[in-house]
């Protein structure tokens, strides 16, 4: 029955069934040597061919609806959905059931692969954040010990080593202010209000107040004007951007080279202004470049964790311009600099 549709099974039975029964009649006939009514055969096979027509074509359909009911049930139930299944008998249904299956089990292998995914996502979530806590923590553990041990005692040693612990509590509640900044992008709890405001002014405030940072790693700071105008007005939550300049620019300056510079510069793009951080700094190898905006993801792990870095400045840079629904790129020539680039929704 592959291939043909309910109806046409129906009338393909009808026309032999009608067509056996003419020639039995126009035997039967012969044989009995009855003349003269030759119109019999041909109403009679008309006349079962009907019936078995419609007997076979209702059997069929009622079969058929529930049969194939039962299979659209399970799939409905399982996706949820309460819709009429309206089976057509001129169709073959057979194909018809099977392609609905099989789309339905595609969709369920992609809904299997996402849960997968997510579910290792938050493994690796855990394992990272674990792993990020633990080296300050021993690091306090281990400057409270020495505290502990006589340490105390001794003025040179014992501000030193609180001093030290205090840095290492600082990085620990920097990671834990990341950690809720991210956690509420993701949940989607994270207000961003667009509103006007001159992007110059914050450019200026950015680098001014990374200014002394730069200096001390000997790295200078310039701004390079793409567009005429003493205000260039965009629309945004102007604090959530300053996180975002400032994100980047601290690392322009944590993966720069000394002697080097930091280019802050903006370009009119039809109605977004193209906003870019261009450093001369180590670059990041063309293999890393796709997944530096990931949580945690670090280059060189153990320059990074001398520069205090736990990889989340990027993701949390990335989520905030998402959500002005806006895109962030980058390119970078290893050993020479990385210039990151992004747009911003002119107001
Ligand atoms: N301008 C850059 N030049 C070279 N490498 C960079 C640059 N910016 C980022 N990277 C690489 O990308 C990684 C991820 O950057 P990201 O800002 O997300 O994390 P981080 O700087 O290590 O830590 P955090 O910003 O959370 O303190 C960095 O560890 C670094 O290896
Ligand atoms: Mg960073």
């Amino acid at each position: 029955m592959a291939g043909k549709s309910p109806r046409s099974v129906a009338i393909e039975s009808g026309i032999a069934v009608g067509l056996v029964t003419m020639l039995a009649t126009g035997v039967a006939l012969w044989g009995n040597g009855i003349e003269g009514q030759w119109w019999l055969p041909p109403l009679s096979g008309a006349a079962v061919g009907t019936v078995c027509f419609v007997l076979v074509y209702r059997q069929l359909g009622l079969y058929i609806q529930e049969r194939v009911r039962i299979i659209y049930k399970t799939i409905r139930r399982l996706k949820g959905s309460t819709s009429h299944v309206n089976l057509d008998l001129r169709d073959d249904i057979v194909e018809q059931v099977n392609r609905d299956v099989m789309s339905w089990a595609e969709s369920q292998i992609e809904e299997i692969t996402i849960l997968r995914e997510t579910d290792t996502f938050r493994q690796e979530f855990i394992g990272n954040l674990a792993h990020e806590l633990k080296t300050p923590i021993f690091n306090i553990q281990g400057f409270i010990l020495t505290l502990l041990e006589g340490g105390m005692e001794d003025p040179e040693i014992n501000r030193r080593f609180l001093l030290k612990a205090a840095k290492n509590v600082e990085r620990m509640s920097g990671l834990l202010e990341d950690l809720d900044v991210i956690t509420k992008m993701e949940a989607g709890n994270l207000d961003i209000e667009l509103v006007p405001f001159d992007l110059l002014d914050i450019l200026r405030e950015t680098m001014e107040s990374l200014e002394a940072k730069a200096k001390r790693n000997n790295i200078q700071l310039r701004l390079k004007k793409g567009i005429d105008g003493s205000k260039i007005m965009v629309k945004g939550d102007a604090s959530k951007l300053v996180q975002v300049l400032t994100n980047l620019i601290v690392n322009s300056i944590n993966y720069g080279k000394e002697g080097g510079h930091t280019e802050v510069r903006y370009y009119d793009a039809d109605d977004s202004v193209l906003v870019e951080v261009a450093d001369t700094g180590i670059g990041i190898r063309e293999s890393d470049l796709p997944r530096v905006f990931e949580r945690f993801y670090r280059v060189d792990k153990s320059r990074s964790r001398h520069a205090g870095g736990s990889g989340l400045g990027l993701a949390i840079v990335k989520h905030i311009l998402e959500s002005h629904g806006q895109t962030i790129s980058v390119r970078s020539t290893y050993g020479e600099g990385s210039t990151f680039s992004f747009t911003l929704q002119k107001a």
